[in-house]
């Protein structure tokens, strides 16, 4: 037994060196951790059990039957973090650059479907160069195997893709289905192809970076929720994502003991409004001010920061907040701030976590560029996203409801199970000018002093519906309070509402306006 023990031993100790020491020194020098010190990193203490360590791949094409490593350039298995269950996989760019082989992929789907049967997240820390170049179809073939199974998984249990080096080709589409991609700045890619055959095929010159490095994706195109200073970063936002998040859909989000200190009154909130109804204000400042000390971690920071996503806690439950930001464009609603907000709307519906939504939005933005590109089709994203979500829902409206954007804002209309509203709130169809404008255009017309018309046509709209009050006598609203009542009312109305039990009706899916 002895020797056959040394055999073992040696095999791992191989597996352990991936594609080599040489390799791994490579990757330091670049700045990256190896797989496994992600592993180690990400997971709890000796908590990592590894599955499939001996696998190697099958090709006999281009020499490869004599180039074979352990584990076959990904380390998969399953662990804890903070003592819950997670499977995940990482990618050794030692091996091939980490690209994805049929045996790569069977590893993969392997505890993908582990994850599945026993309803535990999926986190994959991806670092390749695609569709392993020497093995042809039967890599494409791994590819959709994985795609499928992101999708039979989705809303099912959380996946996470940390991307943490480059990855091209396929390697980009299965992190694109799952719920969040994280990316590390300077270190990490994400393209279809890479800037050589862009240079061939459209003669753009782009570096790696500007085509798809971390701030590219997190800024321009929405692609990764966050953008990391390095890997050690990007492995905490992964287990700071999965602390507001169950283990899979039946499950509750996970409940921080809360210690209640003191009043819940928050006084601060009685003056961030400003005096101007046209002037910004941050509205980060009111989401800090009433949920937990520290507990707010945005999503999606830098793209469409015209709205503000993100998790929080509450009184120590999770919640996921939605939130118009004035200080960015006056908070106006377009395309990408809907498709933003959207996506995050049906992430917290999939896993049970109740939307708190901060409402000050001026109107969806007009223009030939927005129509063009379809707002229409793209605003209606967020209307659906709303109007499907079963879980319990809060609006605070702090000041401008207008247009259609009242009722996507998570109106009672479309199912808000609460609607409060501060003093500050203007509720109506448009703003007060633009209505003057409209509805006494003749009297406008014929007054000598138009100016002067225009401006008491103005204020007589701005007094008649520039406030709450309108909204409230129709049971819209269903109360107006205080600005600093509002954590207080909060806590109370998602203790009142930890039960509600709603279900869409029978259909096979619905048909969101894609
Ligand atoms: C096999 C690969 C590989 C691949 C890299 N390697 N990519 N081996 N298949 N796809 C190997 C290299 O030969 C090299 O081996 C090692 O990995 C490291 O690669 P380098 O090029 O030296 O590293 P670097 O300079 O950091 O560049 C990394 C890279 C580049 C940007 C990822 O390697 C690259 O562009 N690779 C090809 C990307 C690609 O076009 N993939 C196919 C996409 S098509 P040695 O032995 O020297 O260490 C696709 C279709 C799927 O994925 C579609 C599904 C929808």
């Amino acid at each position: 037994m002895e020797s056959k023990i040394k055999i073992l031993k040696s095999k791992i100790a191989e597996a352990k060196l991936g594609g080599g020491e040489k390799r791994i020194e490579t990757q330091h020098k670049k700045g990256k951790l190896t797989a496994r010190e992600r592993i180690h990193f990400l997971l709890d203490d000796a908590s990592f059990e590894e599955i499939g360590m001996m696998v190697t791949h099958r090709s006999n094409d281009f020499g490869l039957e004599n180039e074979k490593y352990l584990g076959d350039g990904v380390v998969t298995g399953y662990g804890t973090i903070n003592g819950r269950l997670v499977y995940v996989f990482s990618q050794d760019f030692t091996v091939f650059g980490g690209s994805l082989s049929e045996t790569h992929a069977e590893k993969i789907c392997k505890i993908m479907d582990l994850a599945m049967k026993n309803g535990a997240p999926v986190i994959g820390l991806n670092d390749s160069g695609g569709a392993r170049i020497q093995e042809g179809v039967v890599s494409l073939g791994g590819y959709a195997d994985i795609f499928y199974r992101n999708v039979r998984a989705s809303g099912v249990i959380p996946q996470l893709s940390a991307i943490m080096g480059p990855c091209a080709g396929g390697a980009v589409y299965s992190p694109a289905i799952t719920d969040f991609i994280l990316m590390v700045e300077n270190t990490s890619y994400m393209f279809v192809t890479g800037p050589n055959v862009v240079k061939t095929v459209t003669h753009e010159e782009v570096t790696s970076e500007e085509l798809g490095g971390a701030m590219t994706h997190a800024s321009k195109s929405g692609v990764t929720h966050f953008a990391c200073a390095n890997g050690i970063e990007c492995l905490n936002y992964l287990k700071q994502i999965l602390s507001y998040v169950p283990q899979n859909c039946e499950e509750e989000p996970p409940f921080v003991p809360y210690e209640h200190a003191g009043s819940e009154l928050r006084k601060g909130l009685n003056t961030i409004i400003p005096q101007n109804a046209n002037q910004p204000y941050d509205i980060r400042e009111v989401i800090s001010e009433v949920t937990d000390a520290e507990s707010f971690l945005e999503v999606h920071k830098h793209f469409a920061e015209n709205i503000v996503v993100g998790f929080a806690r509450l009184a120590g439950r999770s919640i996921g907040i939605v939130a118009n930001q004035p200080a960015v464009l006056a908070g106006v609603l377009d395309i990408n701030a809907s498709t933003k907000a959207a996506r995050f709307v049906r992430f917290c519906d999939c896993f049970n976590i109740p939307l708190l939504v901060f409402e000050d939005v001026p109107g969806f933005l007009p223009g030939t560029d927005q129509e063009w590109k379809g707002i229409i089709t793209n605003g209606a994203k967020l209307l659906y996203a709303f109007s499907e979500a079963t879980v319990p829902r809060i609006t605070i409206i702090t000041r401008k409801a207008y247009g259609g954007a009242y009722d996507v804002m998570n109106s009672k209309h479309i199912g808000a199970d609460m609607n409060y509203a501060w003093p500050s709130a203007e509720i109506a169809v448009m703003g007060a000018k633009g209505a003057a404008e409209i509805i006494f255009k003749n009297e406008i017309a014929a007054a000598k002093d138009k100016d002067a018309k225009w401006k008491e046509k103005e204020a007589e709209y701005q007094t008649m519906f520039a406030n709450p009050y309108r909204a409230a006598e129709r049971g819209f609203v269903d109360e107006v309070i205080k600005p600093e009542q509002t954590r207080e009312k909060l806590i109370k109305a998602f203790k009142m509402l930890e039960n509600k039990a709603d279900k869409l009706p029978k259909k096979k899916h619905g048909n969101i306006p894609l």
